[in-house]
């Protein structure tokens, strides 16, 4: 394989190998410094804290933990590619408001679990408290707004039914 291919929110995009990377290059690292899509966070770089989380064909991976090659052929979407009127972003922000308890303090985990919560609620419409937890197991946050988190969630799902 001398080149990747991948569709990153919604284009196309060609990466020569040894040129633009290298084959042990992670995909966070392609997204990152090739895409300056800087929204994801490289912050432990060892699948501990998920603040790398995007979309890879329709479900939350870590992109710190994948190799840019395995992800030749497939479907990224990063918070780049969500509307701003997304529901998942407009509760995120909504729940980041004075008076509601912030999802959001210094904010570095925040897009890797607003990736996090859209493939949730792409697969379980109107989760659970349990799922929520479940679900969001893989994403730390050392500001400890896990209770705005699931409130976030729980405003998104209802803003989806709703739409
Ligand atoms: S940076 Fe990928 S899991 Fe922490
Ligand atoms: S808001 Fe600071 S790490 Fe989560």
């Amino acid at each position: 394989m001398d080149k990747i291919r991948m569709k990153v929110n919604g284009e196309w995009a060609e990466f020569d190998l040894t040129i633009d990377f290298q084959s042990s290059d992670s995909l966070a690292y392609v997204l990152k410094e090739k895409m300056g899509l800087t929204g994801l966070k490289v912050a432990c770089d060892e699948g501990a804290c998920g603040a790398c989380t995007i979309i890879k064909d329709g479900r939350a991976v870590l992109s710190c933990m994948l190799l840019a090659v395995e992800a030749d052929g497939c479907e990224i979407q990063t918070i780049e590619g969500l509307a701003t009127d997304d529901p998942v972003v407009k509760a995120f922000a909504d729940q980041c408001e004075p008076g509601y308890g912030t999802a959001m303090q210094c904010g570095y985990c925040t897009p890797g679990f607003v990736m996090a919560s859209k493939a949730l609620l792409n697969e379980i419409p109107n989760p659970t408290d349990e799922q929520i937890t479940e679900k969001l197991s893989g994403n730390l946050c050392r500001c400890g707004t896990y209770p705005a988190v699931r409130r976030a969630v729980l405003k998104a799902a209802a803003l989806k039914t709703n739409q």
